[in-house]
């Protein structure tokens, strides 16, 4: 798989997309099916046009300098996350410690090195400074050919200790295990709380006790969990592994305790080394917290792999499957992203370089016109597709709300691509306050469609993400299962350039807009963890194939419908 991350290609030259090529024959790329046997209905949903007409040239090309721009940002923000907490740290960390890097660790982990990174900007431009990828990495990848969440300390990060947005991550992994399903593997290198910041970390609901709690109900719900000790698990960190249900640590490498050896010296006198105190032998042999002995790293993630094996799970056959690539290309999509909401063409453009044969089955094509709705495949698996194409009117949601209904009284996982309007409407009139209620209703009804659709449902925010009307497009608030923004994408309640409407003085509207223009990139929004990443609009429909297969795995867990308690270690 591409994980959001993936390398650039430069994108087509205008004229090919100009000339459009909605009458060839689509190619077909052979997928490995998780469908075994099983198959499904034929469909041979209609071809959109998604030929770009002349007049939209400007626009295109407008959008496409944008894209590059936006595109450069992304790339110097992935490297700045790969060289972790530093040339000195990872002297440290590899020479001194003698420890592996933790993409070193997972790419010995992992059954291949295509996994599905999660946010891995969070923690860039926050108060307390850049804590790069929040100094652990989480995200989803295959283990024995199972999707497995997994969340990783970067100990090169200040000892892989615990800022406010490591644990908001963490928090966050956990809620994507719980929601899909997923198995999940801790590689646990923490020196616990970053104690400068502990008034953020430790009291609140959703702080370090938090991930605690999540482990005991994660296994009562029959989420398997796994911890490997390959570094230091001190004060709240020694819970993860102990909590887990089965844990494995690294001679000589692994250490579990509250406090540490300074703690022990200030508190009793004794000297005491690590090893003595909370180490591989003591746990493995005396006290028990630990489960599995590794004489190495390598070893280590033998043994995770092997206890992946034991899990109660039956994946069917992986057989080929054809799959129709979309007619138009997807690198098209760097110039029909909107660099602002009047740079947006017909959304179908986008939909047509993202699902299956360019199709869709569109439904009330011709009613609330500023909503597109309607089923497709994307590599092969059928989704109903919620798309902004203007503003979200009455009728528009009326018809949001009656597809999002359809979708999930046929368990069909739902993929909304966000672009809502820059502004919420104004009220000049007696006519146009009776018109913001009706639509105020509808919407209403639109947001409690998807908030009780159970289907999975995927959002992606290819260009705004303002006001209300992000949340009846399943925004963070409405739980999606996962949610990508475009580089280019805007978050905030109304876009830069529009406080004027709202705020009268104009010095004051100023100071909001750039303000505004600041803290709606989508840099920002994925620093503070609004989302699950920023990809690239080229990468979409590989992220989108694989988010629809990781979600449809917990179909193959076997029993899981019997009720559990967690498993309690000791
Ligand atoms: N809070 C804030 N900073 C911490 C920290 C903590 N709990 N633990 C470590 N750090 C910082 C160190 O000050 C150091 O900062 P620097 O690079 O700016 O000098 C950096 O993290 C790395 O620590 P260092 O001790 O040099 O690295 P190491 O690899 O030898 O050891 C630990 C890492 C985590 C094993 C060790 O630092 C440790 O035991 N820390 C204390 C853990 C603890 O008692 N936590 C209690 C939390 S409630």
């Amino acid at each position: 798989m591409h994980s959001p991350i993936s390398t650039f290609s430069p994108c087509q030259p205008l004229t090919h997309i100009l000339q459009g090529r909605a009458t060839q024959r689509p190619a077909l790329t052979r997928l490995m099916s998780t469908g075994g046997r099983k198959r499904r209905l034929p469909s041979a949903f209609p071809v959109i046009d998604g030929t770009l007409q002349p007049f939209y040239k400007h626009v295109y090309e407008a959008n496409l300098r944008n894209s590059m721009v936006c595109e450069q940002r992304f790339r110097e923000n992935q490297e700045k996350v790969q060289k972790g907490g530093g040339e000195n740290a990872i002297a440290r960390h590899t020479q001194r410690n003698r420890k592996v890097l933790v993409r070193d660790r997972l790419r010995m982990l992992l059954d291949d090195e295509d996994y599905l990174e999660l946010s891995p900007f969070a923690g860039l431009g926050l108060h307390y400074g850049d804590i790069p990828s929040a100094g652990c990495l989480t995200g989803i990848g295959k283990i024995n050919g199972l999707w497995c969440v997994f969340i990783a300390n970067d100990a090169t990060v200040k000892g892989g200790t615990a800022y406010p947005i490591t644990v908001k991550k963490q928090l966050r992994a956990q809620d994507v295990a719980m929601q899909n399903r997923l198995p999940c593997v801790y590689l646990v290198d923490s020196g616990g709380a970053f104690l400068p910041l502990q008034s953020e970390i430790f009291p609140d609901k959703n702080q370090g006790g938090r991930s605690f709690y999540n482990e005991a109900i994660m296994s009562a719900m029959k989420i398997p969990q796994v911890a490997v000790v390959c570094g230091s698990c001190t004060a709240g960190g020694a819970y993860i592994p102990t909590m887990a249900e089965e844990a494995i640590i690294v001679h000589r490498i692994g250490t579990v305790f509250l406090g540490g050896p300074p703690l022990v010296k200030a508190a009793t006198g004794e000297e005491v080394s690590p090893e003595d105190l909370g180490g591989a032998k003591l746990h493995a042999e005396v006290s028990g917290c630990v489960d599995h002995f590794a004489a190495t790293e390598k070893e280590a993630y033998e043994h995770t792999r092997n206890i992946i094996s034991t899990l109660n799970f039956e994946l069917p056959d992986e057989g080929a499957e054809d799959v129709e690539e979309p007619l138009y290309s997807i690198e098209d999509l760097k110039g029909l992203a909107p660099r602002d909401y009047n740079h947006s063409m017909d959304i179908r453009m986008i939909v047509s370089r993202l699902t299956d044969g360019s199709r869709l089955q569109e439904f009330k094509g011709r009613y609330g016109t500023t909503l597109l709705t309607g089923f497709a495949k994307i590599e092969g698996h059928l989704v109903g597709i919620v798309a902004n194409n203007g503003e979200l009117t009455y009728e528009a949601s009326l018809k949001g709300s009656h597809f999002v209904q359809l979708c999930d009284q046929r368990d069909i996982p739902l993929i909304f691509l966000q672009n809502t309007a820059p502004c919420p409407p104004l009220t000049p009139s007696q006519a146009k306050a009776e018109s913001n209620t009706n639509r105020l209703k509808a919407q209403g009804s639109m947001m409690s469609a998807v908030a009780c659709a159970s289907t999975p449902k995927i959002t992606v925010v290819v260009g705004g993400c303002y006001g209300a009307d992000s949340y009846a497009m399943c925004g963070r608030a409405f739980d999606p299962n996962f949610l990508f923004l475009w580089p280019n994408a805007r978050v905030s309640m109304l876009a830069p350039g529009h406080s004027a409407a709202l705020v009268q003085d104009e010095k004051e509207a100023t100071e909001l807009n750039e303000r505004l223009e600041e803290e709606s990139s989508s840099f920002f929004s994925s620093g503070r963890l609004w989302d699950d990443g920023v990809i690239l609009p080229q990468h979409t429909r590989t992220v989108l194939g694989n988010c629809l297969k990781i979600v449809k795995q917990q179909e193959y867990q076997l029993s899981r419908e019997k009720l559990r308690t967690p498993v309690l270690r000791i």
